[in-house]
């Protein structure tokens, strides 16, 4: 039985996996195959680690992570490191060296795909990153191969574990934030940084890369809109429940104006109100959820493990068997990795940020003196922002209390202006927290 030959940099969370997955794996890997997947050679920065796996043990090791890209025994490189150097210039020099490259680093992708394919193309070699989105869901194979004959009309994601575990466990169980994100840490889920969890910029990452796989677009990551979870309180999660709502982190991508004349993408990611009923809401723990609506197949939805070692390690090998079964001669019959062929991409625009338009939910910290309301409903009626609903249950004497509104469909430039007017009020204090939320036909 002919083989492929591989060699793995980082023996992290997804790098054991992927070890891992080898090994228990490799008789019906082969069965699928008709080839053997062998693990060559591996790099990390610490090898002292007992990394109880007898395949380790029996693999090359090396703390130099250019021995494996640079290896004439290797034909295919997994990228488990993280971040965007060296794993950039690692990936480069795999490619350079004529070996194919499958990664599940989305920093990287988001930040240097573009140049990532093009050396890729030009060096005849493949480029496999479906565990870089939605963790063990086969979500970018969907897109780019199961929708193939589909305009993309929306993209809807949750799309980070961690995120998506710390909320679910603070409203399930009323955890604290800090508490939990330790816990999503030690699981393996979050990131080495974790601000790229919780502050929305892995979503973010993701999010462009699906955008531009949906749309036949560059991927343009510095232009996501983002916010994260970290200022999301135990009280908003009530008061957003208590409306019918649940707030999960998306990402959402739209295409704007029709077919061959659309001109500009949008690309939010953001805490979201979602209503309780809407399939999205039920997605809990540190499951992902992608839905994905095409012209001729209407709504579509992938829900899965979005994190952690072994869901990865299942996105990893899948990406390294689909390479595995076309190389060495066949690479160039694989799906382009953007889904378009490449001089068929465009440069679309991005939506501006204030151009966007949504309904709210704002949660404004005022004194409890006559008028505030009438007030602030003033300034959203100049602004001609319609309510759909306001409470204020609280009431103290000198302490500010919150207010909650959930307002109709506004463009985002609109809300700014009117928000900036409402926090310059007497008896309005500055801190006001703004959800945006999605009906999803509810
Ligand atoms: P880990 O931090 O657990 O593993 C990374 C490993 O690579 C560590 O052992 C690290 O060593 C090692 N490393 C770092 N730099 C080098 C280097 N220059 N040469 C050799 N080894 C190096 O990360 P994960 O396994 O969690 O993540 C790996 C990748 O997979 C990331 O891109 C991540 O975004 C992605 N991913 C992770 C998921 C998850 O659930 N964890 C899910 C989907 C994708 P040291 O610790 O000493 O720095
Ligand atoms: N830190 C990421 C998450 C890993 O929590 O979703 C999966 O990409």
């Amino acid at each position: 039985m002919s083989e492929i030959r591989v060699g793995l940099l980082g023996l992290g969370t997804i790098g054991i996996g992927v070890a891992r997955i080898l090994i228990e794996q490799q008789e019906l890997i082969s069965r699928r195959l008709g080839k053997q997947v062998r693990l060559v050679t591996a790099a990390d920065r610490i090898l002292g680690r007992d990394f109880d796996l007898d395949l380790i043990s029996s693999v090359r090791l090396t703390d130099d992570a250019n021995d494996v890209v640079t290896a004439d025994d290797v034909d295919l490189v997994i990228e488990l490191i993280g971040g965007y150097e060296p794993a950039r210039s690692l990936v480069m020099t795999a490619i350079e060296h004529g070996k194919h490259v499958v990664t599940a680093n989305k920093a990287l992708i988001a930040k240097h795909g573009e140049e990532i394919f093009l050396l890729a193309a030009e060096k005849g070699v493949a480029i496999g990153f479906e565990a870089a989105v939605g963790g063990g869901i086969p979500c970018l194979k969907a897109l780019r191969e199961g929708l193939s004959a589909n305009a993309i009309e929306s993209v809807y994601g949750i799309l980070n574990g961690t995120c998506n575990f710390i909320l679910t466990k603070m409203e399930n169980e009323g955890a604290d934030y800090a508490d939990v994100l330790r816990e999503a840490q030690e699981l393996g889920y979050a990131e080495a940084d974790p601000t790229f969890d919780v502050e929305g910029i892995d979503t973010a990452h993701k999010l462009s890369i699906l955008a531009a796989m949906a749309f036949g677009s560059r991927i343009r990551f510095d232009e996501v809109f983002t916010e994260g979870i970290s200022r999301i309180s135990a009280a908003d999660i009530e008061a957003v429940s208590e409306l019918g709502y649940r707030i999960k982190l998306l990402g959402i991508a739209k295409p704007h104006g029709d077919g061959s004349d659309m001109k500009r993408i949008e690309m939010r990611v953001h805490p979201t109100l979602v209503p309780l009923s809407a399939q999205i809401a039920q997605v809990s723990d540190s499951y992902n959820a992608v839905q994905i609506c095409g012209d001729f197949v209407e709504q579509t939805i992938y829900i899965g493990r979005g994190a952690g070692e072994r869901p990865t390690a299942s996105a990893v090998i899948a990406d390294v068997m689909d390479i595995a079964r076309v190389a060495p001669d066949g690479v160039a019959h694989l799906a382009p990795p953007m889904g378009f062929v490449e001089s068929e991409r465009s440069e679309l625009e991005t939506l501006p940020v204030a151009d966007i338009e949504c309904e709210y939910y704002l949660r404004f910290m005022v004194q409890d003196k006559p008028g505030v309301i009438a007030a602030i409903t003033s300034v959203l009626s100049d602004h001609r922002i319609s309510l759909e609903a306001l409470s204020q249950k609280e009431r103290h004497a000198t302490q500010a209390v919150p207010i909650v509104m959930l307002t109709h469909e506004t463009a985002e430039g609109n809300l700014q202006a009117a928000i900036s007017r409402i926090t310059s009020l007497t008896n309005v204090e500055e801190d006001v927290l703004i959800l945006r939320k999605e009906n999803f036909g509810a």
